[in-house]
């Protein structure tokens, strides 16, 4: 993994961070065609968005008790579920939710851990227990009931004081998912600036390396020079990485990056000898 060593570089990345982990709670439409600008233009929008909806949350929306809500269990009443503590109203999705229907179990109450770990047995809305990925994947099924369901308050319990007012535990699972994606683009972003190499074998000259536009699933209108690009200036871990060698991103990682030895500076292509080879 580079991230450890990019979070030391990215100046912006650790800005963009602390921004994000406020309160972002949903995916930002990212995009590497665009610029940072826009990037940054999305983050404000994801923050503002929600930083206005959980304010207004606590004049307008209704903060369902655990006992309230397990009224609505059947088509007479409605078919509520809630997951981290937000209520939704899932009716029209009666064939998954109502009675005798294969998840008809989630409604009435939070079972947001099930949601991950498929134990329909033993409800819980717990997930401290859960992996960052769960966590993550627990998001994206809290965007989909946004998405597709109509969303009704709050559930007072783990997540949600009485006031609706977002507790420790809901803050910390935007924690976690904020740290996830602030990884995945750094993971992104190294991988747009420093594409990975096409690598083939030859039966003559052993291992070849070389860049091209698309090298590394990466389209791009500069084809960059191989490179070892190690994980840290003391790591034995590399990956061969396209390299643009008037750009900053060079500039910046050049104490991550190495030649191939024997290979000239200016090439694309170069012949790994096996002690090049990434162990
Ligand atoms: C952790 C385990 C699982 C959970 C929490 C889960 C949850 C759900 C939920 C909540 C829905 C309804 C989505 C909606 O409102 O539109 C759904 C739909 C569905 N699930 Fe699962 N599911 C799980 C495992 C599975 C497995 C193992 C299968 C297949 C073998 C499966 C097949 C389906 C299908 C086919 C639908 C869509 C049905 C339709 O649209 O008619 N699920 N699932």
């Amino acid at each position: 993994m580079l991230s450890k060593y990019v979070y030391l570089l990215l100046g912006l990345f650790a800005s963009m961070h602390l921004l994000y982990i406020n309160d972002d709670m949903y995916d930002i439409k990212f995009n590497f065609t665009n610029k940072w600008l826009n990037i940054i233009k999305n983050i404000y929008f994801n923050l503002n968005r929600n930083s206005n909806s959980e304010t207004s949350m606590h004049i307008s929306e209704k903060v369902f008790t655990p006992n309230e809500l397990k009224k609505y269990t059947n088509l007479k009443d409605g078919l509520y579920i809630s997951i981290l503590g937000h209520v939704f109203d899932v009716t029209k999705g009666a064939k998954h939710y109502q009675p005798g229907a294969p998840y008809h179990i989630f409604t009435g109450c939070d079972a947001s851990a099930s949601f991950i770990t498929g134990n329909f047995e033993e409800l819980t809305d717990d997930i401290s227990s859960l992996p960052t990925d769960s966590i993550v994947l627990l998001n994206k099924w809290l965007k989909f009931y946004h998405e597709n369901y109509i969303y009704k308050g709050k559930l007072n319990g783990r997540y949600y004081d009485e006031d609706g007012v977002p507790k420790e535990e809901f803050h910390n699972v935007l924690k976690i998912v904020s740290h996830a994606k602030v990884e995945q683009l750094q993971e992104e972003y190294i991988k747009k600036m420093l594409p990975p190499c096409n690598i083939e074998w030859d039966s003559t000259f052993g291992t070849v390396v070389w860049c091209s536009e698309r090298s590394g699933g990466i389209e791009r209108d500069w084809i960059g020079v191989p490179r070892m690009l190690f994980e840290s200036p003391n790591s034995k871990q590399y990956r061969c990485a396209c390299v643009k060698l008037d750009s900053k991103q060079y500039k910046e990682m050049k104490g991550m990056l190495k030649e191939y030895s024997q290979c000239p500076e200016t090439s694309i292509r170069c012949f790994v000898k096996a002690e090049n080879l990434s162990s």
